[in-house]
């Protein structure tokens, strides 16, 4: 293009250099340059305002200045209701992410039926075409009376085609594939996202439109484009899930309107996404029984406890350096734990493989998921099958010992719920608990009397063979 040359831009921070480099010299990011045209002069340049004052009349008196009364409006999905704090909020922005053929597409489709019931959607469409949107919405059965569907990337264009239906919630898939006209980078390019995602934000903010803009991810997993991406949205889900299972899970990465710890869980079907209202039930669905190396948790994602399996195997090593895989749990906090049952307990796993996985493709990250984890591991090495009604759950200090964790109460009445008999747990926790949980407590203060447990309920269960 004549008036333009290239230059690359640090996705990061947006530092540009008239060269590639692999280093960026201002954030210190590797290979986070990417290419871009820059326009010798910028006259033509989107004004960068986006208006988040009603009238702009400079600074006022915090005291005096009112919380809004934010509307919120129901997706039809509870599951993703959930994770934007109930409902999503008229006027903010949404940055959906997600990798490709995860059920992106298909979710906003989905929402589109019910937001449309009692709202106007416009939903724009970047990467199919009419007929397919079509198709895959008779699909889902999808009846849209209020639900617009546009084809176009042109930003300019799709804003002023939302002038003329004024819709309440526009939907963009995906905002790689816009373009602003002003802007002369490349589609896909740093400036041309953020100057597109700008555009969105600008239109949402002064009109009180909701915008869900569909990002796509990078080979890291981060989302592709400019981190200012994220800082410039109010909320950025990640969709998550093994493209093989069909389980998928929506999670809030940032949400200035509700909470970051929820979690909402789908299935992937031949008529799209279902919610699965019972979670803990899936996941233990699948449980192999009689093996040793399985230790089931209880953990709790925001305000929901979630009962998983952790499965370790432990084999003898036929490598100078044994290998340590670990899947669905913090590795560094699974090292750790492996040196603690060594030094303390004197289980040798220096001369063995290790593997761990969580059962469903959960990924578990808080330190109550500790006990289970060392109980699957010390399961697994010593070949002694832990009980199939016994949950554990605390978290292990360096020296052995077992730390209180919160909310022991909602996780000791999921574990009932779904008929576990035994719970292990720290004592400082138990001390807490009321008395009739309908399911036996067994207090422990270390991983010592964890062992000690272990064998005593093993005779319990097979009294001959001990
Ligand atoms: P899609 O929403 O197109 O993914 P994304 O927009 O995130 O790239 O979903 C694609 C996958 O979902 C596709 O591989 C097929 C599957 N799918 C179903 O299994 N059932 C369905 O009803 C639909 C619509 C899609
Ligand atoms: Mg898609």
């Amino acid at each position: 293009m004549k008036g333009t040359k290239l230059i690359y831009v640090c996705s990061e921070c947006e530092y540009t250099s008239p060269k590639w480099l692999g280093k960026c010299p201002h954030c210190g990011a590797w290979n986070s340059f990417v290419e871009d045209v820059a326009l010798k002069e910028t006259p033509a340049s989107p004004k960068r305002v986006v208006s988040i004052t009603a009238d702009g009349g400079g600074a006022r008196p915090f005291c005096e200045t009112e919380a809004p009364d934010y509307i919120r409006t129901a997706t039809g999905l509870s599951e993703l209701d959930r994770v934007l704090g109930g409902g999503l909020v008229l006027g903010s922005v949404v940055l959906l992410s997600g990798e490709p053929g995860i059920g992106k597409s298909t979710l906003l489709l989905q929402i589109c039926d019910t937001l449309g019931s009692h709202r106007k959607v416009l939903y724009v469409s970047g990467e199919e075409s009419e007929g397919q949107l079509k198709l895959r919405a008779e699909r889902l059965h999808i009846q849209g009376d209020n639900l617009f569907i546009l084809t176009e990337t042109n930003v300019e264009k799709i804003l002023a085609e939302a002038d003329k239906i004024k819709p309440d919630v526009i939907i963009a898939d995906s905002v790689q594939t816009m373009y602003l006209d002003q802007s002369a980078s490349a589609a896909g390019s740093v400036t041309q996202v953020k100057d597109s995602a700008m555009a969105f934000i600008g239109k949402a903010k002064s009109y009180g439109i909701s915008v869900i803009l569909v990002g796509h991810v990078n080979k890291e997993g981060g989302i592709a484009g400019p981190k200012v991406l994220e800082h410039m949205v109010d909320a950025v889900l990640c969709f998550e899930g093994d493209r093989r299972q069909a389980y998928r899970i929506i999670r809030a990465n940032k949400n200035r309107y509700g909470s970051t710890n929820e979690i909402g869980v789908f299935e992937m079907t031949d008529e799209g996404l279902c919610e699965v209202a019972n979670p803990s039930q899936m996941l233990m669905a699948d449980r192999p029984d009689d093996s040793s190396g399985n230790c089931a948790v209880c953990t709790v994602e925001g305000t929901r406890p979630l009962v998983a399996e952790i499965q370790a195997l432990v084999t003898p090593t036929a490598f100078p350096s044994p290998r340590r895989t670990v899947g669905g749990v913090d590795y560094n906090r699974t090292c750790l734990l492996l040196a603690v049952l060594e030094k303390r307990l004197g289980l040798r796993f220096s001369g063995h493989d290790v593997y761990v996985n969580v059962i469903g493709g959960m990924t578990l990250d808080e330190p109550a998921v500790d006990l289970a984890l060392a109980l699957a591991l010390i399961s697994s090495i010593t070949d002694r099958i832990i009980p199939d009604d016994l949950i554990a759950m605390g978290e292990i200090g360096l020296s052995g010992e077992c730390r209180a964790v919160s909310q022991i109460e909602q996780r000791i009445k999921e574990a009932a719920r779904l008929g576990f008999g035994t719970a292990v747990i720290p004592h400082r926790c138990a001390e807490k608990l009321p008395a009739d949980l309908g399911i036996r407590i067994i207090p422990v203060k270390s991983i010592f009397d964890v062992l000690k447990i272990l064998r005593k309920e093993r005779k319990e269960q097979a009294p001959d063979e001990a």
